[in-house]
């Protein structure tokens, strides 16, 4: 699976971290940046993110910020684009079940990087349940 990752400065060290385990799970990783932690505006990052979600260069994305709630904002801005921000795992399973995230937004300074990758396995490991859930996805598509 490809999935592309981004953050801002304050989700810097943990896409870092992410984007390492990631690779080391044997997923195919896009680093979207930034490089360092020079202070950064997370829209920037969350669109490429985003884009190549919606446009299927990538199935999954991942962005980080301090709170992940900007970058939720700004990545389902993007049509085609269901962004959660996820702060615990049982949130990172319902929100592939019920509402077929595609990208997730995780809290750089709030929630713990080994919580987050555990965040990270539930949400890669769980599929979309379908049945009663599949219209409703297909509403929030239609409002883009
Ligand atoms: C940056 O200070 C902070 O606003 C950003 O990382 C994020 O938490 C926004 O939602």
């Amino acid at each position: 699976m490809r999935i592309s990752i981004g953050s801002d400065h304050a989700g810097f060290e943990q896409k870092q971290a992410l984007a390492a385990y990631l690779v080391e799970k044997g997923y195919d990783v896009i680093d979207r940046g930034p490089d360092s932690d020079d202070r950064v505006d997370y829209p920037d990052f969350a669109a490429p993110v985003a884009r190549d979600v919606a446009e299927g260069a990538s199935e999954r994305g991942v962005l980080v910020c301090g709170t992940g709630i900007g970058m939720a904002m700004a990545a389902d801005k993007v049509p085609g684009v269901r962004a959660a921000n996820i702060i615990n795992s049982e949130f990172a399973a319902l929100c592939r079940e019920h509402n077929d995230a595609n990208v997730i937004t995780l809290s750089g300074r709030f929630v713990s990087l080994e919580d987050n990758e555990r965040i990270l396995d539930t949400f890669l490991a769980t599929e979309f349940g379908g049945g009663r859930h599949e219209g409703r996805v297909e509403k929030i598509m239609s409002l883009d």
